[in-house]
């Protein structure tokens, strides 16, 4: 125990020594904190930033990291912030007290990724060296008060997809460049996104703006001064999705060739004075939502794309100089939310068909000529329907609902308590949907380009809660419940949706909350559902943060207790599991009534906006799956666990399938298992069990995999499958496992931490390659508390990450861990924990490095094969060692350990790629497929899960 004591004493006490002796960030981080007002109160204690300060990440002892969302800040931004040259992340959003001229300093952080000032007090114009930080992917400046002109040297930024510089006081014209001498926004030939609205830029829109090698998805300069015709050459971006030119001076003609823009779901080019004949937009054939009001076309007949667009949902043409007659087929358009054509001459009968669109909400046809309405009998307010000044209301006596001015009817919508009574607060205490009185962290969504415009509708609120609850516990935020409020549209035309965050089991969130959830929405790692297009959102200040006094452990005596369980003691595990268990009773007891209609949220069998957006997976009937398992029979139960039952199916095509259905009472709420079969089905790799397809009919809950014929490692190991897995055939296996694991926290998005990775766990098929299954969250089917992750310990006993159950902080390096422990199974097939003996404890022992085999004869598997022939042995006991050591910033991370295992097949004479020769395309990304979201390209978002600070905070 003494030595082991020791050794973590050094373990502890050498990085805060590599890091102070190193380098003067932290001198340039005490001038930031010099000239700043109310930084975290860790910012005074400790001596060291990198351990503690809150919202500062470090690397190696250097300042890598800084997020402050929404505390409060108050001052200027120093030039000192230039010096910290190993800088990836700058995010300072929602301070609205730090003013003053952006630092042109600013252009030294040559590695600055992410620089996120949204909704601060800048003001000024922005500094030309903005171009000089060349490894920029994500610039938000929006929402401050920057003057002059958009800097041409932006151009230079060619790693450049997100540049936000929407409203703030810009003047001038848009850049491009100019032969060689003069940079300009054309270059920026990655960026998705422009969002330059709420300028005041002036001049044409220039036509060397736009060439066909551009990415660009969002094109957003509405309300600004711009002049001129729209370029032709916008018709060459054939990436674009939405284009908003609204609110602008612009003139003349709409060119064809914005027919060519055949994805574009929302277009805006509504109060402008754009002439001509109304745009032949027939080309535009997923168009959703589309504005043209109040522009001064030539008269024009009803244009024929009224009824050839299908996916049109709102179709705003206020004021454009239409004639002629409605054809009905406008109306049968299926998802048709909204019309307003009020202000032209529209004339003759109106028909509405006799099976209009279901969605179709309001149509407003104010001053036109219509004469008579088809359904005038029927018309039974379902539809707000207004044809206040047309020859039909004009008549005396006419009392029809229809010839009454519109009404506005503001959506009152808010998310509705969790199958719980509200309870009444103490002041500025707030009831979550949960019914607990907590003090939220609330802000604004704004949604620039949604694709719907029917506010009126709550499925769409709940698509758009559940994924945002979904991100924030991906991203391991303390979130317990979420509020949305109020959708409005605002003078921009934006949706803007009041939002309530609420923290998990306390009464207001710690600084790492917030600055979490702050960097979640600046930095736009939360993506909302398809049909919300793209938003910026507005955090207030927290005002309800506490000291730092009082309030927790030190973080060493946390380390010394993790060293000392880990350093053999198994009965300290043993206690903590016990109490940790007893707090996840409770912790049941207390929520056993929430989310348990799962079909509110959720009906598989509706086809409604929020059924799963799943990527291959199928979903069975009942009927269908016990057909497939012959009535679930007895033959076909394969195994057993605290959720249910497993049962081998065959599907009709020959495939055999492994399905696990959840016993009635172990069904989790609809939502999670919405969440689950999503984050499953997009998860694709050869070392992965696949996902084929699930069940969710008649209360039952089941989830399809494919079927993995030679059953566990653990099974071969102990012999009880008959395989004999010699060295090569565990080499093979560990790599597989491996890889499968690298894919879930390097590819997968969002990143997945495995959180039960052990030997059961990794399934072999029919040539022995290994399959990591149980992924996701459905090891915990069954389990009701098992949404907040953070606060409860997964894992199996032998295999869990000491720091983990310490500390209840999940990452990665979790995984890594049992990986370590499984390595070690390998090679001495022993369990984890066998006779009160752990495996790593055993291999420690044993070991001699000086010796053959470290001198590990002993331990190992005896049917591993022959001494002579275990080539690597050594370095693969090295690589488990360093798996599982005692803190996760020590272990490698799972792409180290491929290389390493890699590495070690080929001193073993083996080919590491050998197996995976026939799969090589095997890493396919599942969300960069079929899922259709205008941010699928939207590479940053790979940045989301790793680069947030999940420091492990000690508090
Ligand atoms: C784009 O539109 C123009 C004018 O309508 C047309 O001549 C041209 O062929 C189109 N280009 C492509 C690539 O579709
Ligand atoms: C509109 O454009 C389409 C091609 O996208 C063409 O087939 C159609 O004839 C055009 N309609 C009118 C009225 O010009
Ligand atoms: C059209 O312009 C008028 C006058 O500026 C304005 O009141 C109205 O809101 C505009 N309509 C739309 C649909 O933008
Ligand atoms: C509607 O207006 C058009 C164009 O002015 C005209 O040709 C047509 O006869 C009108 N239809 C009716 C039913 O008044």
């Amino acid at each position: 125990m003494g030595s082991t004591i020791g050794q973590l004493l050094v373990i502890i006490f050498i990085p805060i020594w590599l890091a102070t002796a190193q380098n003067d960030d932290f001198v340039y981080l005490r001038a930031l904190k010099e000239n700043w007002e109310n930084t975290p109160p860790s910012w005074d204690d400790s001596s060291d930033p990198c351990s503690g300060w809150d919202g500062i990440r470090c690397t190696n002892g250097r300042v890598t990291s800084i997020t402050l969302a929404s505390m409060g800040l108050i001052g200027s931004l120093p030039g000192d912030i230039g010096q910290l040259s190993e800088l990836e992340i700058l995010d300072l959003s929602y301070n609205k007290g730090l003013v003053g001229p952006l630092t042109s300093a600013i252009g030294n952080l040559k590695k600055l990724t992410n620089l996120i000032l949204v909704d601060c007090g800048f003001s000024g114009p922005l500094p030309n060296t903005l171009g000089d930080l060349e490894n920029l992917v994500y610039m938000s400046l929006n929402s401050n008060g920057f003057t002059g002109p958009i800097p041409p040297s932006i151009g230079n930024i060619r790693k450049l997809y997100w540049l936000d510089l929407a409203d703030n006081d810009l003047t001038g014209s848009i850049p491009v460049s100019n032969g060689r001498t003069t940079p300009g926004l054309d270059m920026l030939t990655n960026a998705l996104h422009f969002h330059f609205g709420g300028n005041r830029l002036e001049g044409d829109i220039p036509a060397r703006l736009f060439t066909s090698n551009m990415s660009l998805i969002h094109l957003l300069f509405e309300n600004n001064r711009l002049t001129g015709p729209i370029p032709s050459s916008l018709g060459l971006v054939k990436s674009l999705e939405v284009v908003r030119l609204d609110r602008n001076l612009l003139t003349g003609n709409v060119p064809p060739n914005i027919n060519n823009l055949t994805g574009v779901f929302e277009m805006f080019l509504s109060n402008n004075q754009l002439t001509g004949p109304v745009p032949n937009l027939t080309g535009l054939n997923v168009l959703n939502y589309l504005d043209l009001s109040n522009n001064t076309f030539a008269r024009s007949d009803v244009p024929s794309w009224f009824s050839t667009l299908q996916s049109l949902t709102t179709l705003h043409m206020y004021n454009t100089n239409i004639v002629g007659e409605l054809p009905a087929a406008l109306f049968s358009i299926p998802q048709l939310q909204q019309v307003d054509l009020s202000y032209n001459r529209v004339n003759g009968t109106l028909d509405l068909g006799s099976t209009h669109s279901d969605q179709l909400q309001s149509v407003n046809l104010q001053n036109n000529q219509i004469s008579d309405f088809s359904q005038r009998r029927q018309y039974s307010n379902s539809i707000q329907l207004t044809l206040v000044g047309n020859p039909i209301c004009l008549e005396s006596g006419v009392t029809d609902r229809f010839c009454s001015p519109p009404t506005t009817n503001n959506s009152l919508y808010s998310t509705p308590p969790n199958n719980c009574v509200p309870t009444t607060c103490g002041s500025g205490l707030v009831s979550s949907p949960n019914c607990r009185c907590a003090y939220p962290y609330t802000g604004n969504l704004f949604f620039r380009a949604p694709s719907f415009s029917d506010l009126g509708n709550s499925t769409v609120y709940q698509s758009l809660h559940n994924e945002m609850i979904t991100s924030f516990r991906r991203s391991q935020l303390p979130v317990d419940s979420v509020s949305l409020k109020n959708p409005t549209k605002n003078l921009d035309n934006y949706l803007v949706i009041n939002v309530e965050v609420f923290p998990f089991g306390e009464e207001r969130f710690n600084r790492t909350g917030i600055i979490g959830l702050g960097f979640s929405l600046s930095n736009q790692t939360f993506k909302p559902p398809r049909e919300y297009g793209t938003y910026f959102f507005i955090g207030e200040n927290y005002d309800f943060l506490l000291g730092a006094s009082g309030t927790g452990h030190k973080s060493s005596n946390t380390g010394v207790i993790v060293g000392a369980a880990v350093g053999g003691c198994v009965l300290v595990v043993l206690l903590v599991l016990a109490g940790m268990y007893a707090f996840r009773q409770k912790g049941r007891a207390e929520r056993a009534n929430h989310e348990s209609s799962p079909f509110a949220l959720w009906d598989a069998t509706n086809g409604s906006g929020a059924v799963p957006q799943l990527k291959g997976a199928k979903s069975f009937s009942f009927e269908e799956l016990s057909k497939y398992t012959n009535n679930f029979s007895e033959t076909n139960n394969i195994g057993a666990g605290g959720y249910g039952m497993v049962y081998r199916g065959s599907l009709p095509n020959g495939q055999l399938i492994a399905i696990k259905r959840a016993t009635q009472g172990s069904t989790q709420g609809g939502l999670e298992f919405k969440t689950e079969i999503e984050l499953l089905s997009r998860v694709h790799h050869k070392n992965l069990v696949s996902l084929v397809g699930f069940c969710f009919d008649q209360g039952e809950q089941m989830l399809v995999y494919e079927y993995i014929v030679n059953g566990t490692v653990k099974d071969s190991l102990s012999g009880r499958s008959g395989i004999r897995l010699d060295w090569m055939r565990r080499l093979r296996i560990a790599l597989g496992a491996a890889k499968g694991l690298q894919y879930l926290h390097d590819l997968a998005d969002p990143p997945i931490i495995h959180r039960d990775v052990k030997t059961n766990n990794i399934l072999l098929d029919e040539r022995l390659v290994a399959k990591v299954a149980d992924f996701g969250l459905s090891k915990s089917l069954g389990d009701a508390n098992r949404t907040h992750v953070t606060t409860q310990v997964k894992g199996t006993m032998g295999y869990m990450d000491p720091e983990y159950y310490m500390t209840q902080q999940l990452t990665e390096k979790s995984d890594v861990y049992s990986f370590g422990v499984v390595l070690l199974e390998l090679i001495t097939a022993r369990n984890p924990i066998e006779k009160g003996k752990y495996i790593v404890r055993e291999v420690k022992q044993a070991m001699d490095k000086s010796k053959e085999l470290y001198n590990l004869q002993e331990v190992l598997d005896p049917t591993i094969g022959l001494s002579s022939q275990l080539k690597g042995l050594e370095r693969f006991v090295d690589v488990a060692l360093r798996c599982v050591e005692e803190t996760g910033n020590q272990r490698p991370t799972m792409s180290d350990v491929v290389k390493e295992i890699e590495n070690i097949m080929e001193l073993a004479g083996l080919n590491p790629n050998a197996e995976s020769a026939s799969n090589s395309a095997s890493y396919t990304d599942g969300s960069k497929g079929g899922y259709e979201h205008p941010y699928t390209n939207d590479s940053l978002f790979a940045y989301s899960g790793d680069h947030f600070p999940t420091k492990l905070d000690p508090k």
